[in-house]
């Protein structure tokens, strides 16, 4: 191969340009050319199709930094329909027409799930990214379990379900360890928790902070990092009873509580707490109420008179706050640790496509001997019988439901990711640049106006 493509789609994480510079960094030593294409499966359905080179006689763009949080050639949400054949032959032609031989795509889940039908017309592989640590296996023959129950409610006439699992848990048999972007949102969750607790405490006051994650509760759990009192992650039904029965308790102790809690938390009746009903372009449920329905929740089995004893007349809904870490999470500069994977996985992407493989996706492995290292991966061992990939979910066994808190497993787990995860020159970035003089004379370059001057146009070429 000579020129390949390369593509960020679905959320943003803060990784997504080490990625790129793994990748193209490879490239440019075994002399094949990048061509970045402009916001995911976005600007393959544009007949001018925006692009650019990221490394024109194999030198490495400078506006590509690995140490920037986004992407410099934007990402969306727009996947490749596997039913619609038109539009799947119309990509490739386009990627084909700009001479691009293969296709690294950068994207989690769905990135993956949508794969297999632009792998038939031409060789595809993934470079894995998401803050939700979702993508991947707790162990191999995980997508085995996977079972279609009849479901009239269901557009489709069925749903999911998980049949008991009759494999033995262990860290060393995870596929894809840990994702780019998990350990910079962990990084920003537990800043976020350290900060609101100190309020918390000098007001007297209960706070529910909310973090991302869809489904997974990995980033609640890595949010342990900032100490909060209560961690509630989504795979583990919330008993609210028994929550605020652990908050008085530890009001009564110290008279602030600090509560964690996924986006995706479900109720004893499998509920969605913060299911706004709506869906975003890729089809995923939207969350957006979580900690506020919580709130509610506690507010009410608490109730006012508990509060007028300790706090001299306020309510309980004065008492209890909730705040989201939001978009934060996703934005910014990559920790160490997320540059480190991150880079790597881009150039094994790029090996995967040299070498040959098709259809498959670069992973982070990891084990006591080996430490960290990466692999590639056939993604068709990521999928059930019936062809979906479905997210992974935070093993129950990372969760002390009793404790509301990791498990030694969950503590075990997170302890390889975290423990070095930051650089001393991510400190050093923030001493020597947020309070820069510079910052307040000159207005915000944004990458997008540099890289504006470098995209082409299919028709011009
Ligand atoms: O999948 C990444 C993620 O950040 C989730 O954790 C979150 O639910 C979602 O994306 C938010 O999406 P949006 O950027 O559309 O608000």
């Amino acid at each position: 191969m000579k020129r390949i493509g390369i593509l960020t789609a679905g959320g943003d994480t803060p990784a997504l340009n080490a990625t790129i510079y793994g990748a193209v960094t490879r490239a440019s030593q075994m002399k094949v050319e990048v061509v970045g294409l402009i916001k995911g499966f976005n600007c393959l359905f544009n007949p001018r199709v925006p692009h650019l080179l990221l490394n024109p006689l194999h030198q490495t763009i400078p506006e590509l930094d690995p140490t920037l949080g986004g992407t410099l050639i934007g990402s969306s949400r727009d996947f490749v329909d596997p039913e619609k054949k038109e539009d799947l032959d119309m990509v490739v032609h386009r990627l084909k027409r700009l001479g691009i031989e293969g296709l690294v795509c950068i994207g989690g889940d769905g990135t993956l799930n949508g794969l297999q039908p632009l792998a038939e017309r031409l060789p595809t592989v993934l470079a894995p990214k998401t803050i939700d640590n979702d993508l991947g296996l707790n162990y191999p023959n995980e997508p085995d379990e996977f079972l279609r129950v009849p479901d009239p409610s269901a557009k489709c006439g069925y749903h999911y379900q998980r049949a008991e699992s009759r494999s033995v848990f262990a860290l060393d048999q995870m596929v894809n360890y840990v994702t780019p972007g998990y350990a910079t949102a962990v990084y920003v969750s537990a800043s976020a928790i350290e900060r609101v607790r100190t309020t918390a405490e000098s007001h007297r006051r209960i706070a529910i902070v909310e973090v991302m994650g869809r489904h997974s509760g990995y980033i609640a759990l890595g949010s342990a990092y900032g100490r909060p009192d209560i961690i509630l992650v989504p795979e583990v039904a919330v008993d609210v009873e028994m929550v605020a029965e652990r908050v008085k308790q530890i009001y009564d102790l110290q008279k602030s509580v600090m509560i964690v809690c996924g986006e995706g938390i479900i109720d004893k009746d499998g509920n969605e707490l913060g299911a706004s009903g709506g869906k975003d372009p890729a089809g995923n449920h939207q969350l957006s109420g979580a900690a506020e329905a919580l709130r509610s929740a506690l507010i009410s089995l608490i109730g006012d008179a508990y509060f007028r004893n300790y706090r001299r007349g306020e309510s309980a809904k004065e008492a209890i706050f909730t705040r989201k870490v939001g978009h934060t999470q996703r934005g910014g500069r990559p920790v160490l640790f997320d540059r480190f994977c991150a880079s790597q996985l881009g150039a094994k992407a790029v090996d995967m496509l040299l070498e040959g493989r098709n259809n498959a996706t670069s992973i982070i492995q990891y084990n006591a001997t080996e430490g960290f290292h990466v692999e590639g991966f056939d993604a068709n061992h990521l999928r059930d019988r019936w062809g979906l990939i479905h997210a992974r979910h935070m093993h129950p066994e990372f969760y002390d439901a009793r404790l509301m808190k990791p498990s030694r497993m969950g503590i075990d787990y997170l302890m390889p990711i975290f423990s070095n995860a930051i650089g001393n020159d991510d400190m050093e970035h923030i001493r020597n640049t947020l309070f820069a003089p510079g910052n307040l004379l000159r207005p915000y370059h944004s990458i997008n106006t540099d890289v504006n001057k470098r995209i082409r146009y299919l028709m011009e070429e």
